[in-house]
């Protein structure tokens, strides 16, 4: 990569700002508002449930995204955190096995084409499209048999984040062609393998039925209000009904019905236009800088003065049916369109589906979806239909500790042709600005949400970080994001209106703001007892009631400035309510931790490494592309792999207790 192509590679997730709405942030409340009454304490768990004896109970694999009753284990953590680590290799507690599993160029176990991995990065085209892609993200389990609770066999779905172009090719982006630019297309998506415990140990099963790799060419139909309408319509789909592909799929989620979502993230990163901007592409991030993918210089469907609806067919949640390797993704736009980070899925006290959302750049939104109509759990071609009408919802949090989910309906609270808004179609294609008319809370970059598996209707989102808080002509401090500067991070907590995520109103407080434990915030004291981390981001529970957080801190800050002495990413635990959280794993170097699937028996849990070996700037120098990792192979002509990690216990307990 050329040093000026570097100067322009696009982080826009990392360093712009795209919401320049004069939405209000309540200003003037700050830290001393935050008194340790806002602080989550024993919120799950109540005295009333903590004397039970462990409960864990074996469930089809998608059923902790759903109500699980009254059952609720005294979760308690019984691994003792392990130190900060700086090595070059993935570090778990003792009495714990992490053994990488399915890197980047592994074979994904397609009958009759199962090209190997080769370290120098020689592989073509074709053979990579057969292959784990690279930028391992969001991931879930799915037990085989469909409908059982096997925790020894199953499908395990995740997304390829995004491409290094550095380390995806010997010679970097010299000599571009559409064939590169196609070999980077073919190693994002997502993957479905197929996984078994065979004499102990987990392997990839090759060849597989199940196998299968989505790319950013795999035809994907649209569903929703936004199907049909003007926007969505080009010359390769007049209609505005069919897609190509899905493309920087971030996190994830899975339904009750065995679905997997897949979010679509930093997609505006893609897409170039040389015209002036329309105030929609501005408000998505769309920009004029050219980028380190250069697929819009070889592709015009990449580039937005040629195609120039093609970016609005970005920015959805895609549901994939991993069990059946024929079907046809789709695009849901009822669940509306932004950078979406993730999909948290439970349901409803009257049983329909609400699918918790974040956008993740710096001052944007929580959203929330709720069905129309309800989930069937003996009728599956009915769920199948449940993501594609309902009501998108987005977050105001008060200062008083309230908070209010505002309807994105057309025609109401301004939502009408006097803004812009031509019908509801036209207004999911539209979220970033109808959330902004209706008064949504600007947030410190929302990533994961999690649903407690045992008190529905109890969430927890990461905001990673927001330098920009409070600075001038920025928005300034409020009481959900109560931090200026925040380089390190919150959990925000809440409660939905009578457990019922169907709620149009909750009370929030704070489970944890994140920092240094021999600096910390004078307001943060108590939140964050045991082991100091920063930048959280991935975050789910497990099956017992154990919140598990991963970190991502930027490559530019790894154990620097801020986060001096803090070390490479990790992963940790912690019961909500205890305020401690103890250091469970720590990755190798520049690498952020992400993917958490457990087994339903809670015995095997697979995380990713995503990007190990990343430069500070984000972009690999392809002469070297050893310079900061060479995990997990070491190969001498090797390069960094994201990977796949599986944990379990030497003994073969649950992980955790
Ligand atoms: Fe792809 Fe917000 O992390
Ligand atoms: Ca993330
Ligand atoms: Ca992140
Ligand atoms: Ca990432």
């Amino acid at each position: 990569m050329s040093r000026p192509l570097k100067a322009f590679f696009k982080q826009a997730h990392r360093n712009d700002i795209s919401n320049h709405s004069a939405n209000p942030a309540f200003s003037g409340i700050a830290e001393a508002y935050l008194s340790r009454r806002r602080f989550l304490q024993g919120v799950a768990i109540a005295g009333a449930t903590a004397s039970l004896p462990l409960l864990l109970t074996p469930r089809r694999a998608v059923a902790d995204a759903v109500r699980t009753g009254l059952s609720s284990p005294a979760a308690s953590l019984g691994f003792a955190s392990i130190p900060v680590s700086t090595a070059d290799s993935v570090t778990v507690p003792e009495g714990y096995i992490a053994r990488p599993f399915y890197r980047w160029g592994d074979p994904v176990g397609l009958a009759g084409n199962q090209p190997a991995f080769r370290p120098d990065a020689s592989n073509s085209t074709e053979e990579q499209a057969a292959q784990a892609g690279m930028h391992h993200d969001g991931m879930a389990w799915f037990s085989l048999p469909h409908h059982q609770d096997n925790a020894d066999h199953g499908l395990l779905v995740l997304n390829h984040e995004y491409i290094d172009n550095g380390m995806l090719f010997r010679d970097g982006t010299a000599n571009w062609s559409p064939d590169k630019a196609r070999k980077g297309q073919n190693a994002m998506g997502v993957s479905v393998i197929e996984v078994q415990k065979q004499d102990g140990e987990w392997q990839v099963v090759r060849p597989s039925s199940y196998a299968r790799r989505i790319t950013v060419n795999t035809a994907m139909q649209l569903t929703g209000p936004a199907r049909h309408q003007p926007l969505m319509q080009t010359a390769a789909d007049p209609g505005g009904e069919r897609v190509l592909g899905t493309m920087q799929n971030c996190a994830n989620g899975y339904t009750p019905w065995g679905t997997y979502l897949t979010c679509e993230e930093n997609w505006s990163d893609i897409f170039v236009k040389h015209a002036a901007l329309t105030p929609l592409e501005k408000r998505y991030g769309i920009s004029g800088h050219d980028t380190s993918y250069r697929w819009n210089e070889v592709d015009a469907r990449f580039s937005v003065d040629s195609t120039p609806n093609e970016p609005n067919r970005f920015g959805w949640v895609v549901e994939i049916d991993p069990y059946d390797p024929a079907s046809t993704p789709r695009k849901h736009t009822a669940l509306g369109r932004f950078k979406h980070e993730g999909a948290a899925v439970t349901v409803t006290a009257d049983q329909r589906i609400a699918i918790y959302m974040g956008d993740d750049q710096k001052f944007e939104y929580i959203y929330k979806f709720v069905s129309d109509n309800r989930y069937q759990p003996d009728d599956r071609q009915a769920n199948m239909q449940l993501l594609t009408s309902g009501t998108l919802y987005v977050a105001r949090f008060n200062d008083d500790g309230s908070g209010d989910w505002l309807p994105l309906v057309f025609g109401e609270n301004g939502l009408d042709a006097g803004n812009g808004f031509e019908n509801q179609g036209d207004l999911l294609i539209k979220t970033r600005l109808a959330a902004d008319v209706v008064g949504a809370t600007k947030m410190d970059r929302p990533e994961w949400i999690a649903v407690d598996p045992h008190h529905p209707g109890s969430l927890y989102c990461t905001l990673t970080n927001n330098s920009d808080r409070g600075k001038p002509g920025a928005a300034p401090v409020d009481a959900a994001n109560p931090r200026a500067n925040n380089q390190f991070g919150h959990i925000i907590h809440w409660d939905e209106a009578q457990a019922d995520p169907a709620a149009t109103r909750f009370r929030w407080d704070i489970l944890a703001l994140a920092g240094r434990t021999d600096n910390r915030d004078s307001a943060a004291q108590g939140s964050m007892q045991g082991a100091e981390f920063g930048s959280p981001d991935g975050l789910a529970f497990d099956h017992r009631g154990v919140l598990w957080v991963q970190t991502d801190v930027s490559s530019s800050t790894i154990n620097q400035k801020a986060y001096q002495g803090m070390g490479n990413n990790q992963m940790l635990a912690t019961v909500p309510g205890s305020n401690t959280f103890r250091r469970f794993l720590c990755g190798p170097r520049g690498c952020e931790i992400t993917g958490i699937a457990f087994t339903p028996d809670n015995r095997t849990l697979f995380i990713n490494i995503q990007h190990p070996g990343e430069p500070g700037d984000g972009i690999t120098d392809p002469a070297n592309p050893r310079a900061v990792s060479n995990w997990p192979d070491n190969h001498p002509d090797g390069r960094p792999r994201s990977a796949t990690v599986v944990i379990t216990r030497a003994d073969g307990g649950i992980i955790g207790t």
